[in-house]
């Protein structure tokens, strides 16, 4: 929820903060713009303190210490930059995690944006901006005491640098990212009794103050349409479904706009095939999917990207009440085919078919790229490491693995074909909703298939990275926000201008 962040950025002359953050590389020799700030005996001090403490500079380390006698602030924060010939690879968002982790709550920090070697330009300026960001986040909206309170009181940062103007311009695009990751996490962090699906369709509608356009269709629409795959997942919840199609036209030339969709079960029980009731809470992050899409979304409008774009969720919850589906009920989807209910736990898979088979039909898109929280055997496969990718495009893949190493949401393909395909008929209808446990993730992304027809399309299966996140030096927070860095930066790369 807050940001717990307040960021200036300022031309190098005075020190005003109380902490003086500094970057070394192995030599632990301040950079030339940090030695005036520091003040005299710095050097000498952040040396004996590194030797007695083993600071050695390495990446992302840090070490904090008393300010030198009669210096103008409190405390100097030495953070490790790494040896000089790592520095080409020296992911400057992990940085600026590494220093917020170090910051204090109420306390003010200037941070000299400088190397050993010299300076940092805007970009990277930017990026450790982002992670100052990101690693600032808590999600404490629930918390009343003031034990929490505290630790939620800002840190103010500001950012010395020899062209203010220039860190200034890059950290425009920078923060429409943060924001975006953040509306993602804010998302998947809510608790399910307060983000139902009509909440969810609410809280993406306040999307059109930034210039996107957003309907959201409800039951009665997604009736007339022909959404019964959907729908039936939704039936046994006192909550009404809804999708949510959102327009971004940043490109404005009318020609065909990159498409994404999202799962947004914002609770899953798993229906009459309930689930287990250990850990049965972390299901209210089965919306990730549809939560990356809306962080995007406004991530592309905030920084008002060159690229037509849509983003399009579908939002149940599923429940097992009296009026739920059944396992062997047959429903018949947008696209005609009849698929038979084997586990009503399967139910992404349900709604994500109609969701994809509407976007490629109403928008003819160059790809279409699907996020869902979508089976426990990504997990099995990949752990938390990778998101899953399957795609019926070679370029798609290569390209969205590139964005994966380039942000550091990395994924890892898993294969496609015929035999796999087979694995999902059934004796009764077109298809079945699921096969055995034997490859669970691939049979899931066969069935996504079978509802793209021939658009180039890659599905991300974020069951591991969009949720229950292990702590990182840019994140805390269960919800991590998965996947708006990774798309921002595949849309910037090849789909704009
Ligand atoms: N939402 C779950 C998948 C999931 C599991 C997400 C763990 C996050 C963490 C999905 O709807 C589901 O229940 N999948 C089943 C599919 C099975 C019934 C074929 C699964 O993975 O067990
Ligand atoms: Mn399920
Ligand atoms: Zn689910």
């Amino acid at each position: 929820m807050s940001q717990r962040l307040k960021l200036e950025i300022k031309a190098p002359d005075a020190v005003e903060g109380q902490d003086l953050v500094v970057l070394v590389s192995d030599t632990l020799a301040l950079p030339e713009a940090a030695r005036r700030p520091a003040g005299e005996g710095a050097q000498a001090l952040l040396a004996r303190a590194a030797a007695a403490e083993r600071f050695k500079g390495k990446a992302f380390s840090g070490l904090t210490l008393p300010a030198p006698e009669g210096a103008p602030y409190e405390r100097l924060i030495a953070i490790g930059v790494g040896a000089q010939d790592e520095r080409a690879g020296l992911d400057f968002v992990k940085l600026g995690g590494a220093i917020a982790g170090r910051l204090g709550a109420g306390r003010s920090a200037e941070i000299v944006l400088a190397l050993p070697e010299g300076k940092i330009d805007a970009q990277h300026g930017a990026d450790l901006a982002l992670g100052l960001r990101l690693r600032a986040y808590a999600f404490d909206r629930y918390k009343t005491k003031s034990k929490d309170k505290d630790e939620a009181e800002p840190r103010a940062v500001t950012l010395r640098t020899a062209d203010p103007a220039a860190l200034k311009k890059a950290l425009k695009a920078a923060d429409a990212v943060a924001a975006g990751v953040i509306q993602a996490r804010d998302l998947v962090n809510e608790p399910p009794n307060v983000l139902y699906p009509e909440e969810f369709a609410e809280r993406a509608g306040k999307l059109e103050k930034l210039g996107v356009e957003v309907e959201i269709l409800d039951e009665k629409a997604l009736k007339k349409i022909g959404m019964r795959a959907l729908l039936g997942v939704g039936q046994g919840s006192r909550r009404e479904s809804r999708v949510v199609v959102m327009r971004w036209n940043g490109a404005g030339k009318g020609e065909k706009p990159v498409a994404f969709v999202g799962k947004g079960v914002t609770f899953d029980t798993g229906g009459i095939s309930l689930k287990p009731g250990a850990g049965m809470e972390d299901m209210k992050g089965d919306m990730a999917g549809a939560a990356c899409v809306v962080g995007l979304m406004q991530a592309l409008a905030a920084r008002k990207a060159k690229v037509d774009a849509v983003g399009v969720i579908g939002l149940v919850e599923n429940m097992p009440d009296g009026n739920a589906q059944r396992p062997g009920d047959i429903v018949t989807s947008l696209s005609g085919q009849t698929i038979e209910i084997i586990n009503t736990d399967a139910e992404g898979r349900l709604v994500l078919a109609d969701v994809l088979w509407y976007t490629q039909e109403r928008f003819k898109p160059r790809f279409m790229i699907d996020l869902a929280t979508l089976t426990g055997a990504i997990l099995v496969a990949l752990a938390q490491e990778h998101a899953g990718l399957f795609s019926n495009d070679d370029e798609l893949a290569a390209r969205l693995a590139a964005a994966g190493t380039a942000t550091g949401e990395t994924v890892w393909r898993l294969p496609l074909g015929k035999a796999y395909d087979k694995m999902i008929d059934s004796k009764f209808a077109d298809m079945k909703n699921a096969a055995g446990r034997h490859g669970g993730s691939i049979t899931a992304a066969q069935f996504l298939q079978r509802h793209v027809g021939e658009t180039p399309w890659a599905h991300l299966d974020i069951a591991g990275t969009g949720m229950a996140a292990k702590d990182s030096e840019i994140n805390r927070s269960w919800g991590p926000g998965w996947g708006v860095r990774l798309l921002d930066r595949l849309v910037a790369d090849h789909y704009e201008g």
